[in-house]
């Protein structure tokens, strides 16, 4: 078979997923129903649909933070279903960069410890560790913040720490997890810039989670997830009314 022909492993690969959380009253309630998802290296994609219909189980599933009651998830073609919890933090670190919606900086470390955090793994030498985090947050234009305390930034700037925190340990995959949800719509905006940047520069795979469609707009593919389920999963469409048909087209069913 020639190179072409090959097929490339996905980075990410659900297949048949679904989650069940246990109720307080006895019994459980099933989240995500049968989701396949397969993501290509160098995608950027959008998880999308409304509140409670199972973004962010769907997101903790694929950042291997929490286990599909049924169903096999592929990373990097490695099967994690059956990993221990040691082996999965080991995965974690080494191909996901995380990025929340209200930033998750430690308050008392000052920006440049931020950035250093998931090199702490890495069995680095600590000169090494400074010198990957100053490139960093450079990189995010905050250089000139290294001594600055979390509380003493602005929002966007938070979140900038946090992608140059997602980065400093050379990851796969950005996982974000309605990263614009707590800023105002210009700050939003330019972190939604520099996730377009940062797919395309460096081909990092990103996967965002939101429930706004101007926001999801910024990917080259949507997915959209209702009451758990897929119902729309492919390039952004001209107008969110074509999600909103297929939501009614599965409420139906
Ligand atoms: N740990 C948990 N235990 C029990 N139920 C849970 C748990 N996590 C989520 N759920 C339930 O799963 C459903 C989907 O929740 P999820 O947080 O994935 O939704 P979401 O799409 O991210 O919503 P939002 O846009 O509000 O963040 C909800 O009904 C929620 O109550
Ligand atoms: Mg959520």
């Amino acid at each position: 078979m020639c190179v072409r022909e090959m097929k490339q492993i996905p980075v990410v690969s659900l297949d048949k997923i679904n989650k069940s959380f246990p109720l307080a009253i006895g019994g459980e309630q099933q989240v995500l129903f049968d989701i396949n998802i397969d993501i290509q290296p160098g995608e950027f994609v959008a998880i999308m649909g409304p509140s409670g219909s199972g973004k962010s189980t769907c997101m903790n599933i694929i950042g291997a933070l929490d286990a599909a009651t049924s169903g096999i998830y592929k990373l990097y073609g490695r099967d994690i279903t059956t990993m221990t919890a040691d082996e999965l933090a080991n995965v974690r670190n080494e191909y996901i960069g995380f990025v929340f919606q209200n930033f998750n900086l430690l308050p008392k470390r000052n920006i440049l410890d931020n950035v250093m955090l998931p090199l702490m793994y890495r069995g680095l030498p600590m000169s090494e560790r400074i010198s990957r985090a100053k490139e960093m947050l450079k990189f995010v234009g905050l250089d000139k913040f290294e001594t600055y305390f979390p509380t003493q930034l602005s929002g966007g700037m938070k979140q900038r720490v946090a992608i140059a925190r997602a980065l400093a340990g050379d990851p796969k995959i950005i996982l974000a997890d309605e990263p614009t949800g707590a800023l105002d719509s210009k700050m939003g905006n330019e972190i939604l810039k520099f996730f377009k940047k940062l797919n395309k520069d460096l081909g990092i795979t990103i996967i965002m989670i939101t429930h706004e469609f101007d926001i999801a707009s910024y990917a080259d593919r949507i997915i959209h997830i209702y009451d758990g389920r897929i119902v729309y999963d492919g390039p952004v469409p001209k107008s969110e009314s074509v999600l909103m048909r297929a939501e009614q087209k599965a409420h139906k069913k």
